[in-house]
C-alpha cells in the first residue's frame, strides 16, 4: 500500500478508536505490554470505503472471526456491536473514500510467550485513513509492475496475523526494484499470492487462475468476490494456481485486495501480454465493482 497521502501528521479531526474510546488520532495508543505491540499476538482486518460504505463488510467480519477462531482468541465484543463501531469510525472520520483498519490483540499481560491460562479482555483498536480518489486509480487504469520473492513466511498465511516481516521486507525489495508489489514463491517455483495481495493471471488458454485455499494464502474477501462475479459472468475461472513460468507466458494478470483490482503489466522486468491491461481485467474490474457497490448498497452501509 503507498504511504502517499501520509505526511506522518494525523490530519486534523482524524479519529481513532481504542478500547471503548473514541480519540484524536495523533494521542491514541495502547498498553506497553499489549500482546499485539510485544508478541504480534493480535489479527487485523482492512475494509475498504467507497462513497462512505464499508466494501464487503460481513466478508471482512466472517475472516475476522474465523482468524480469532484459529489462535483462540474471543471477540472484544458481539459482532453487531463492531459493526456500529465500524460504522462511527466512518462517520466521525467523515470518510467517504478509504480504508478502515481494525485490529483485534490478545489483550495485556506481562510479556511472558504461553497464551496466558485466565483469558484477558482482547484489546480492540481501529484507525481511518481517507484515500484522495486518484490515489489508487491511476494504478487500477494504468497497471502496476510486480517482482518475484522466495515466499519466506510461515506455515499458516491463513492467519490474517499482524505478524507481516516477510511481507513487508518482500514489498520493500519490490519497491527498491521499482516495483509495486512482490510475488511470492513456494520451493516448487508455484506463486502462492502478493505480499498484501491476491495474485491472478488470465492464462494461454483465456482461464482466470489464482490459487486454491490452503494454509499458504490468506483467503482474500476481494479474491472471493471476483470468483463469484466471474462464475455467475461464465468466465472460465480455475483455482489451480500457476508457475512463474506460466506467469510470464499469460496473456495477462492482476492483483486484486481491499485497495481494488490492478493490472499487473510486467512481472520481474518481463512485460504481460502486451505489457497493458487486458480486457478481462477490466472486465473483473467492472465486475466486482458492480457486485460490491450493489451488495454494500442491499446490507445498509
Ligand atoms: N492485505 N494476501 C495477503 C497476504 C494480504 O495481506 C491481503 C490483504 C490479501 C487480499 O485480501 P483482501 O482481498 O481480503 O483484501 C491477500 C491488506 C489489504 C493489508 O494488509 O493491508
Amino acid at each position: 500500500m503507498s504511504s502517499r497521502g501520509w505526511n506522518g501528521r494525523a490530519p486534523a479531526g482524524r479519529i481513532a478508536y481504542v478500547n471503548g474510546r473514541y480519540l484524536p488520532h495523533g494521542r491514541a495508543g495502547v498498553h506497553i505490554e499489549d500482546r499485539g505491540l510485544q508478541l504480534g499476538d493480535a489479527v487485523y482486518e482492512v475494509c475498504g470505503v467507497s462513497s462512505g460504505r464499508l466494501m464487503d463488510e460481513e466478508e471482512h467480519l466472517d475472516r475476522l472471526e474465523r482468524s480469532l477462531g484459529e489462535i483462540e482468541i474471543a471477540m472484544p465484543m458481539p459482532r453487531k456491536a463492531l459493526k456500529l463501531v465500524m460504522r462511527e469510525m466512518v462517520r466521525r472520520n467523515g470518510l467517504r473514500d478509504g480504508l478502515l483498519y481494525l485490529q483485534i490483540s490478545r489483550g495485556v499481560a506481562r510479556r511472558d510467550h504461553p497464551i496466558p491460562k485466565t483469558a484477558l479482555q482482547p484489546g480492540l483498536i481501529l484507525t481511518a485513513r481517507s484515500v484522495s480518489p486518484g490515489e489508487f486509480e491511476k494504478r487500477r487504469q494504468d497497471g502496476v509492475t510486480v517482482i518475484t520473492r522466495p515466499d519466506e513466511r510461515w506455515g499458516r498465511c491463513d492467519i490474517k496475523t499482524v505478524q507481516l516481516l516477510p511481507n513487508l521486507l518482500a514489498k520493500t525489495a519490490a519497491r527498491r526494484a521499482g516495483a509495486y508489489e512482490a510475488w511470492l514463491v513456494d520451493s516448487d517455483g508455484v506463486v502462492t499470492e502478493g505480499s498484501s495481495t491476491t495474485a491472478w493471471i488470465v492464462d494461454a488458454k483465456g482461464t482466470l487462475r489464482t490459487r486454491s485455499l490452503s494454509h499458504a494464502i490468506l483467503p482474500g474477501v476481494t479474491r472471493r468476490v471476483i470468483l463469484e462475479a466471474a462464475e455467475e459472468a461464465q468466465l472460465p475461472v480455475s483455482e489451480a494456481g500457476f508457475s512463474v513460468a506460466e506467469a510470464h507466458s499469460a496473456k495477462e494478470a492482476f492483483i486484486s485486495s481491499a485497495t481494488g483490482i490492478m493490472p499487473v503489466i510486467a512481472i520481474g522486468g518481463r512485460p504481460v501480454g502486451e505489457g497493458r491491461p487486458g480486457p478481462v481485467t477490466r472486465r473483473v474490474q467492472e465486475l466486482y465493482a458492480l457486485t460490491s457497490a450493489g451488495r454494500a448498497a442491499k446490507s445498509g452501509t
